[in-house]
């Protein structure tokens, strides 16, 4: 039976989804999780929670993202460090989007020893930049569920409209080119040298991520799969 099938996959473990913008992380976070039945915890869907409340956070982070830059590291540990004190982390979690710089990874690893982890399991999305822009324009994502489309690869059987619960689709502000731009620039300069740092530390399982959603997806769980993660 295929893993994703088995009702009794558990993984004990943080995963961490590293890529460049639009290689994928949220749509095979999403789906990894679900079959593990762990949680998926996205720091930008966390952040864009807290720019549609309002929070105090929320309206320091809005005007950064808008820029496509990096929120700053103090804010974005202290709202991890709360999120995976929740009971629902305590059989481990799937990270897209964090860490995103070597603060970031090295606290990281400070928080799962105290949580009694295991050291993380990092699949690195490998992806050449010339697809990225056109994914990213034609990502749409539901309002209600979260469920991520692509106009030109994965559309909606009615365009604008879910599939899965009939919420309508919106475009997310940052998907414009020249905000695009600067996000893949601040992958490279300050996300890409964790590619070097989890590969020292042995964690670092590449993933073609230029590949179709099921092969993606698929390489995935062996990945996690042979780091004897599922019993
Ligand atoms: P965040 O929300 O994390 O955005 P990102 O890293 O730029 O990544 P994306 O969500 O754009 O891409 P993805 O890799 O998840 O791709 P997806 O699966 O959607 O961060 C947003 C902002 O928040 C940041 O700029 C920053 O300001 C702030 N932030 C967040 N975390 C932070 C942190 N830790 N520290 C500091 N600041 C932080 O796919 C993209 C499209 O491609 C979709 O349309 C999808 O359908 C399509 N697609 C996916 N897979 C395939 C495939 N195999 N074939 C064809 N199409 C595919």
């Amino acid at each position: 039976m295929a893993l994703e099938e088995r009702p009794d996959a558990k993984l004990d473990r943080a995963v961490i989804f590293l890529g460049p913008p639009g290689s994928g992380k949220g749509t095979q976070a999403k789906e990894l999780a679900k079959a593990y039945g762990i949680p998926h915890l996205s720091t930008g869907d966390m952040l864009r929670e807290h720019v549609s409340k309002g929070t105090t956070l929320g309206l320091q982070a809005k005007p950064i993202m808008e820029r496509g830059e990096l929120v700053p590291d103090s804010l974005v540990l202290k709202m991890v460090a709360e999120r995976i004190e929740r009971p629902d982390c305590s059989h481990g979690f799937m990270f897209d989007g964090f860490p995103r710089t070597v603060t970031q990874a090295k606290y990281l690893g400070e928080l799962l020893k105290q949580h009694g982890f295991h050291q993380p399991l990092v699949l690195h999305l490998v992806i050449g930049s010339s697809v990225l822009m056109r994914r990213l324009t034609g990502r749409r994502t539901c309002k209600v569920g979260g469920e991520i489309y692509n106009i030109y690869e994965r559309p909606p059987k009615v365009e604008g409209i879910c599939d899965n619960d009939g919420g309508e689709l919106f475009q997310r502000p940052d998907d414009r080119e020249d905000v695009i731009r600067e996000r893949l620039h601040a992958y490279e300069k300050q996300t890409s040298p964790l590619v070097q740092y989890y590969r020292r530390l042995g964690f670092l399982h590449d993933i073609d991520a230029d590949k179709s959603f099921e092969e993606v997806k698929q390489r995935m769980f062996e990945s996690l799969a042979g780091i004897g993660g599922v019993r």
